[in-house]
């Protein structure tokens, strides 16, 4: 056994080898994230920015409401709702209250240029997280919505909830035929599926159900096997009538399609 001795020229050369591993450990620390290992752990946690909000305020931040419009829809209604706050019209031109301009008429026939349209800028909407595309004849319940962000924050999959079921179209096999869609009147998603949509999609006999094409922009830049798709719950969204203990509201006086 050799007595441990800072004389001792074996110890010398063992000191100086560990000196070089440290440094170089230092070194490539950053590129190498050694220091992420312990994230979570204690000081080098950076703080909750908004620690003084409630989960709610903190979820509320972070959630958009896709909303496209018409010459029919009643704004006003939904700014009479809890809706309001989040809500992003998406109109063909510049009018007051609208978030997204696609400045192109639009008509029945041309629903899925719209689509186009709000996928597009979704993909400057870093700062949101959850992401609802509601028709403008369907009202969604405001605690429901709560639950699910709050169930998916943090997600590191892309996630699709809706009611889906897939597109049968013959005359686009290999792009839209047998996609798997969410159901138009409410689809909610993340921000992971925005930033892999592919908005570049095509196919060919326009014009094709805009909501099944937006299932293409998924299944093309996201692939299905990589999403979280979520069955909603229909007890919580209502579409063309709202049917509740006592009221009976019809959403669609003038039906649009
Ligand atoms: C529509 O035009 C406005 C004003 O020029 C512009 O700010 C906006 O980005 C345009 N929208 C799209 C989708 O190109
Ligand atoms: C949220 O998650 C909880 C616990 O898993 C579950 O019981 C609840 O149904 C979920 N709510 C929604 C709206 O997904």
């Amino acid at each position: 056994m050799v007595a441990f001795s800072f004389t001792h020229p074996r110890s010398v050369v063992l000191f100086i080898v560990l000196g070089i591993i440290g440094t170089s450990f230092i070194l490539t620390s950053e590129h190498h994230n050694y220091w992420g290992a312990f994230d979570g752990a204690g000081p080098l946690e950076t703080p909750e920015p908004d620690s003084s909000l409630t989960i709610d305020q903190r979820l509320a931040k972070k959630l958009a409401i896709i909303f496209p419009v018409n010459q029919n829809t009643d704004m006003q209604f939904y700014r009479n709702t809890w809706l309001r706050d989040y809500l992003y019209p998406v109109c063909d031109w510049s009018e007051p209250g609208c978030k997204i301009v696609c400045n192109k008429t639009s008509t029945y026939q041309t629903l899925e240029e719209k689509t186009f349209c709000f996928a597009r800028e979704m993909k400057n909407f870093a700062d949101k997280e959850f992401f609802i595309k509601l028709d403008d004849d369907s009202f969604v319940d405001r605690d429901y919505v709560f639950d699910l962000m709050f169930n998916h924050t943090g997600s590191n999959k892309p996630v699709y909830i809706s009611d889906h079921t897939r597109f049968g179209d013959g005359a686009n096999k290999g792009t839209l035929d047998g996609v798997l869609y969410g159901n138009g009147k409410f689809y909610m998603f993340n921000w992971n599926l925005v930033k892999c949509l592919d908005v570049d999609f095509t196919y060919e006999h326009h014009p094709r159900n805009e909501d099944a094409v937006f299932g293409g922009m998924v299944r093309s830049g996201c692939g299905e096997k990589n999403v979280n798709f979520v069955q909603e719950n229909d007890d919580k969204i209502w579409h063309k009538e709202y049917k509740n203990k006592n009221k009976y509201i019809k959403l669609n006086y003038i039906s649009n399609h």
